[in-house]
């Protein structure tokens, strides 16, 4: 490893699996300082307590819980430099087969969370000179699948915030989105499990395979450090060439 994100205090939601958890161990193995964000509070603990970061089991649906975590995160670390958005849920279905149950609880998860940790960190990282946000989106909110409208809506709404972000927070804070294709985590791992779905993949996707968390950490890893000091406003696509193939 070789340090890219040395002194940097980073916030990561969704760091108890996945994606978020291959992040959490990227970035403390480069350096940073890191807050595991998740509402599974043992496996927070358990990310935390092995990368030696600090753990924080919050919902980020509740504004309070999350106003309190941003402010304890800060506190102990003295300021915030970054912050990843990767806890989100996934439910498919077809308009006729999605309630409006499950839309509004996709959209307040993986959008308005995703918000609310936006709103309660930028004060912090409007403070510093190198700050970043990467929130992560979907293959989805760029080429979309029929069978995922709440998904893909909140999904594309993620996207285009990102957008916003970007132009509201510059030149302090660059605010980038990467869009994972197919990925190999608890999420997902139902889901892959069927040979249909492995075919349909090795076909959809020029690379013919599902990707790693940390090929998903390491896209994210570029965006939050240096390398990208001229990058804002971008939306990554991460999938194995899904959505020009
Ligand atoms: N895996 C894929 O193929 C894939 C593809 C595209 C996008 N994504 C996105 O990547 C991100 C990470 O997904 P993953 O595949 O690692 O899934 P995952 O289920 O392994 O991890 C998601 C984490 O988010 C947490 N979370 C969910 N709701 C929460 C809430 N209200 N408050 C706090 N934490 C909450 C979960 O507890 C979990 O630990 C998600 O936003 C997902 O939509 C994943």
């Amino acid at each position: 490893m070789s340090d890219r994100l040395k002194d940097r205090r980073v916030l990561i939601t969704g760091g108890a699996s996945g994606i978020g958890a291959a992040t959490a161990r990227l970035f403390a193995a480069e350096g940073a300082r890191v807050a595991v964000l998740d509402r599974q509070q043992e496996a927070t603990q358990a990310v935390a307590d092995e990368i030696g970061g600090l753990a924080l089991g919050v919902d980020i649906t509740d504004w309070d819980q999350v106003q309190q975590a941003v402010a304890h995160a800060a506190n102990e670390f003295g300021g915030l430099d970054g912050l990843v958005n990767a806890a989100g849920i996934f439910a498919g279905g077809t308009l006729l087969e999605t309630d409006l149950a499950t839309f509004r609880n996709v959209l307040e998860v993986n959008l308005l969370g995703l918000f609310a940790m936006c709103k309660a960190s930028a004060p912090y990282l409007l403070k510093q000179p190198r700050a970043s946000i990467v929130n992560i989106a979907s293959g989805v909110a760029i080429l979309p699948f029929v069978g995922q409208s709440a998904y893909a809506a909140s999904k594309g709404g993620v996207m285009t915030l990102t957008n916003v972000l970007a132009q509201e927070l510059a030149p302090t804070v660059r605010v980038n989105s990467v869009c994972p294709g197919a990925v190999d985590t608890p999420m997902t791992a139902p889901m892959y499990s069927s040979n249909s779905v492995k075919d349909q993949i090795a076909s959809r996707y020029a690379l013919r395979r599902t990707g790693q968390p940390n090929e998903l950490a390491e896209a994210i890893l570029f965006l939050t450090s240096d390398a990208a000091s001229f990058i804002t406003g971008i939306a990554l696509p991460v999938d194995g060439g899904r959505t020009f193939h």
